[in-house]
């Protein structure tokens, strides 16, 4: 595998088994993501798109077929390294954000490098140029509910970027902003891809898939390129 490859699945199913039924969510999904590239997974409700952001996120493990992540085998890999990778190669950003509502902007941010075991002061500094890229040096101190949607998904962001992961994974990060708020986050993610950075973004919705440089369809768990 070329090295500049950060996502290679290779024949990817799951399926989700209730009782007798068996649900064949994801058929066969061959998708690679290489350094670098901005991709949106477009997709209707039910098509199976957070199933594929939970398997790309090393949230949950695939039926068969085979994931390289970095060249790394996910698919053969135990739960240990499973939350190395969750922790250190994935920057995720939600829909609702998921910050936490008691921390200020500043530890919401700095918490995932705490976590790994920086003291708060490296974090700080090494998170200031994040921070002010993104527009939040005035609102450090400020908690989750005194901020905006938009400034919000900054802070998640923030969050996610200071953690320097190889891949930022987003699941409808428009998805509860106004129109205008929404555009803004956009051309960030046009803006971070602009300075290298790999990103995946998963939409429902045509016209925030259109941001990204390429697209990928899910039509009932089987996936398939846009013609570009
Ligand atoms: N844990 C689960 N157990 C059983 N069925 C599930 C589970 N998670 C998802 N499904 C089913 O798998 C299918 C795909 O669900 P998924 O959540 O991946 O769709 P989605 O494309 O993300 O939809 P949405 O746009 O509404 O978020 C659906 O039919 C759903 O009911
Ligand atoms: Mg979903």
């Amino acid at each position: 595998m070329a090295n500049d490859t950060i996502i290679s699945m290779k024949q990817v199913c799951k399926s989700y088994t209730m009782g007798t039924e068996t649900l064949r969510v994801l058929k066969n999904i061959d998708f690679t993501v290489k350094k670098g590239e901005f991709t949106a997974i477009l997709g209707p409700s039910g098509s199976g798109k957070s199933t594929l952001m939970n398997l790309i996120g090393c949230m949950d493990t695939l039926d068969s077929g085979s994931y390289l992540l970095s060249g790394i085998p996910v698919h053969e890999t135990g739960e240990k390294e499973l939350v190395r990778l969750r922790n250190h190669e994935i920057g995720f950003i939600f829909q609702n954000y998921h910050l936490i509502p008691t921390y200020t902007v500043m530890q919401n941010i700095i918490m995932p490098l705490l976590m790994r075991g920086a003291d708060r002061k490296t974090a700080e500094k090494d998170c200031g140029e994040v921070i002010s890229m993104l527009g939040l040096s005035d609102r450090l101190r400020h908690k989750p509910s005194e901020l905006s949607g938009g400034q919000r998904q900054r802070v998640a962001i923030a969050r996610a970027l200071c953690s320097k992961p190889t891949l930022l994974l987003a699941d409808e990060p428009t998805g509860a902003l106004d129109q205008s708020s929404g555009t803004e986050v956009l051309r960030l993610f046009t803006k971070l891809h602009e300075m290298g950075n790999t990103i995946v973004m998963i939409t429902h919705d045509l016209n925030v898939a259109k941001w990204a440089q390429r697209t990928v369809r899910i039509v009932d768990g089987e996936m398939f390129e846009d013609a570009s």
